[in-house]
């Protein structure tokens, strides 16, 4: 699956990816990283990719031209890529919307914001705006770099163990149960005994309580309403 990104600074997509399982998917060819340069697509001589708000107002805004561009010459390569703005504004990044962008094979092309904001107008140049929280970033490239990690590890072959993805936190919408590994005791705490009984009826039993107890106490918004 290739991931495509428009970013005034393409070089801070070169190390992230490098090690570990994304590396090596992009190694063997089943994810590609492509970052593409804003900054020639930028107007006149200056290359000018910003410009003061109308209306008055501190910042600067991105200007619709260069962007408009950069989409343009992706997709003209790529017409299938969905298009997707990174922005504080967007849609919450979550297991569910991750998923469903694992499953879009003809690739995504992420627009990463800088500055203050875009102008509005390049919203009717995506598919769709996606958030990764309710905290602003100086930029959209870390946001862009957490969907492409979050979504390059559901594609088949990317990780070792594919059931891990099954078990894993937010796949049955809870956090995941307490993980232990050796020793048995460290520094005086123990390893649950149930975790040692070989029982794996009631270890399952235990592991389904202590995800539905976490998740009711860490994150209540995530316990499913049960239908009266
Ligand atoms: N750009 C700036 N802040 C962002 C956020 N929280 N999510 C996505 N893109 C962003």
């Amino acid at each position: 699956m290739e991931f495509h990104i428009i970013t005034l600074f393409p070089e801070m997509f070169e190390s992230p990816f490098r090690g570990g399982m994304i590396g090596r998917a992009m190694e063997a060819g089943i994810v590609a990283v492509k970052p593409h340069a804003l900054r020639p697509f930028g107007l006149g001589n200056y290359k000018q990719i910003d410009d003061q708000p109308y209306g008055g107002g501190s910042g600067m805004v991105m200007r619709p031209e260069p962007l408009t561009s950069a989409i343009e010459a992706v997709m003209a390569e790529r017409p299938k890529l969905w298009r997707i703005l990174m922005t504080p504004q967007g849609a919450p990044l979550d297991q569910a919307k991750v998923r469903e962008l694992a499953k879009r094979e003809d690739g995504l092309l992420l627009i990463a914001g800088r500055y203050e904001g875009v102008d509005e107008r390049v919203r009717a140049m995506v598919d769709e705006e996606i958030s990764i929280g309710d905290y602003v970033l100086s930029g959209g490239e870390l946001a862009a770099m957490v969907l492409i990690e979050a979504v390059a590890r559901l594609i088949p072959g990317v990780l070792g163990n594919p059931q891990s993805i099954e078990e894993e936190s937010f796949s049955a919408g809870l956090l995941e149960y307490p993980q232990y590994t050796r020793p048995e005791e460290f520094r005086g705490l123990r390893v649950p005994e149930v975790l040692l009984s070989g029982d794996h009826g009631k270890i399952r039993e235990w592991r389904a309580a202590e995800a539905r107890r976490r998740t009711g106490r860490r994150r209540p918004d995530l316990i499913p309403r049960r239908k009266s």
